[in-house]
């Protein structure tokens, strides 16, 4: 795949995806949003990939949506093209995409992290939404996903100061699942990716399904959401070779049937 503003690459069943705008410290614009749009339709289709690693460089994981892109858009033109919208397209993704965040993810870069399955931080990550420095607010989930992920006290501040959050805090309030050396970040990500990818598609694919089901509906419909999809894990054939491994004291072959 050819893109300007992403560089992609497989290592076994896992896909690496490198935002790649240095000069705009990976500012997302239209191009870039469209074309890592293409890239996930891409993996998400493809058989041999089972996880994704979504990365930006050493500076900058994404320094938010593109001022430069926004600046001289009138409401009407906003309302229409909706180009914050475009961001849905990794929240969707059904195969599991983890974000390993490096220095700067702010504004539309920390609602990209966020709309991944979970963040794995450098210790030089840091993270905000300062949008409100702009005369806007957030847009791409800021608001929402935060709020959720570190609860509304901290969430408020964040979005009404502008503060940036480094990655220690950032861990402690939950959002961040792991920090680790920036040196290390990319090979522990990929390690964690492919280990994601060679357990059971399917099973993992339900149990991402799940967890986002928690997010939105009540504790009694959740519990019988999982309940479904558990018992269904029963008619495939990576539940029968699981736990046949275990029993057999031996390494699980999963084939994601
Ligand atoms: N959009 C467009 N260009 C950006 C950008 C952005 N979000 N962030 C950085 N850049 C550009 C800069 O304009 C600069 O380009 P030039 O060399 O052509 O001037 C280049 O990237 C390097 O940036 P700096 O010189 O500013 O680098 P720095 O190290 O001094 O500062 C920074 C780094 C603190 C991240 C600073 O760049 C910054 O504050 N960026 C903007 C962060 C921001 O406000 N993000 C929110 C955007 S709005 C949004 O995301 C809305 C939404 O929710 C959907």
């Amino acid at each position: 795949m050819a893109f300007e503003t992403i560089l992609t690459e497989t290592r076994g069943h896992v896909a690496l995806i490198r935002l790649n705008r240095p000069k705009a410290l990976n500012a997302l614009s239209d191009q870039l949003l469209t074309e890592l749009g293409t890239a996930l339709d891409h993996f998400e289709a493809d058989d041999a990939i089972g996880c994704i690693v979504l990365t930006g460089s050493e500076k900058a994981f994404a320094a938010g949506a593109d001022i430069k892109e926004m600046a001289s858009l009138d409401f009407l033109t906003a309302y229409k093209n909706d180009f914050a919208h475009k961001i849905d397209r990794v929240a969707a993704c059904r195969k599991p995409v983890i974000a390993a965040v490096a220095g700067y993810a702010l504004g539309g870069g920390c609602e990209l992290a966020m709309s991944c399955d979970f963040i794995l931080a450098a210790d030089t990550a840091k993270f905000g939404q300062p949008e409100i420095t702009l005369g806007i607010m957030p847009g791409m989930g800021g608001t929402q996903r935060l709020t959720r992920l570190i609860g509304r006290s901290k969430a408020m501040e964040m979005c009404l100061t502008g503060r940036m959050m480094e990655a220690a805090e950032a861990e402690r309030a939950g959002l961040v699942s792991r920090i680790l050396p920036a040196d290390d970040l990319i090979d522990e990500a990929l390690k964690t990716a492919e280990k994601i990818a060679d357990f059971s598609l399917p099973a993992v694919m339900m149990a991402k399904e799940s967890i986002n089901r928690a997010e939105e509906i009540a504790l009694a419909e959740g519990l019988r959401f999982e309940r479904r999809l558990f018992n269904a894990m029963f008619g495939t054939e990576d539940q029968k070779e699981g736990m046949a491994a275990f029993m057999e004291k031996r390494g699980a072959q999963f084939s994601g049937r």
